[in-house]
């Protein structure tokens, strides 16, 4: 089980974008996926998540707080071989109620979370981790040996990653990493004017600890177009550029690991 959390602390990096179209890809491929709704926004869940799913089903927020009840929570989403933990904006208020409750180890909810997957047989577990620097995000961190963190070459991307950096090495120090995860950045919503493909890889490569991704997904409309179509973009436009991308995506990470 490959478990590979999205983060960038910027918003608006395509992490959201890349959990629905790259698991959807690796699906394709034949391994067995699962994403989880890591975020209280819960965007993944309103792009691939099913509308006759029951309203009372337990979504990740009864889990964060219970994680016994992990494999309860695995549904089916609307991309087939695509299994989903669904999201709620609950997840909020969950994460605080752990902070005021003196929590044993609130850095290790999704460890034991994604240690209840294991028997599952799952190939990928993609975790669509949110914006910032908080709880959650450390959760992520923590979790796995290696981090997807879909990058923009413009300055505010790159922060992103610094600041990434600084959370692990923040961690390190207070013994909650052993060892530095694998940042795996790739270019995401590169623009066809920008030279972004190759200034990604030089700035990448004076970053310690990162490790650039050949692939590129440059912004394509039917990516955005199929989030609000509710599919992923194999479904909505599988000849697109953008589904192209994401497979070639699928394609190098799954080579990778
Ligand atoms: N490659 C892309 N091309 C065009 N639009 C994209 C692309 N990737 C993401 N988007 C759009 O950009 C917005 C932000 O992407 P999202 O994946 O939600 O970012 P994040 O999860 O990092 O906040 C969404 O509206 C999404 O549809
Ligand atoms: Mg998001």
């Amino acid at each position: 089980m490959r478990v590979l959390p999205i983060c960038n602390r910027k918003g608006g990096v395509g992490k959201t974008a890349t959990a629905a179209n790259l698991g959807h890809a690796l699906a394709l491929r034949g391994r067995r996926v699962l994403v989880i709704d890591w975020d209280p926004q819960a965007n993944l869940t309103t792009h691939i998540g099913r509308d006759d799913r029951p309203e009372d089903a337990p979504t990740i927020a009864d889990v964060f707080l219970a994680p016994s009840r992990t494999t309860e929570a695995v549904s089916q989403s609307v991309a087939s071989g695509v299994d989903l933990i669904y999201g709620s904006t609950a997840l909020a208020e969950a994460e605080r109620q752990i902070l005021v409750a003196n929590h044993s180890a609130p850095g290790l909810i999704l460890t034991r979370i994604l240690k209840r997957l294991e028997p599952l047989g799952y190939d990928y577990v993609l975790v669509d981790s949110p914006n910032g620097d908080g709880q959650l995000v450390r959760n992520a961190l923590i979790a796995a040996p290696e981090l997807l963190v879909p990058l923009q070459t413009e300055y505010a991307g790159m922060e992103g990653l610094g600041i990434l950096r600084r959370l692990v090495h923040e961690l390190v120090e207070q013994d909650a990493l052993q060892e530095r995860p694998k940042m795996l950045v790739f270019a995401a919503m590169v623009d066809e004017r920008t030279r972004s493909g190759r200034s990604l890889k030089e700035l990448a490569l004076q970053i310690p600890g990162t490790s650039p991704l050949r692939s590129v997904v440059h912004r394509n409309a039917p990516i955005h177009d199929a989030y609000g179509a509710k599919q992923t973009v194999f479904d909505y436009a599988r000849s697109s550029r953008g589904a192209t991308e994401y497979a070639a995506l699928a394609e190098e990470i799954d080579h990778d690991g």
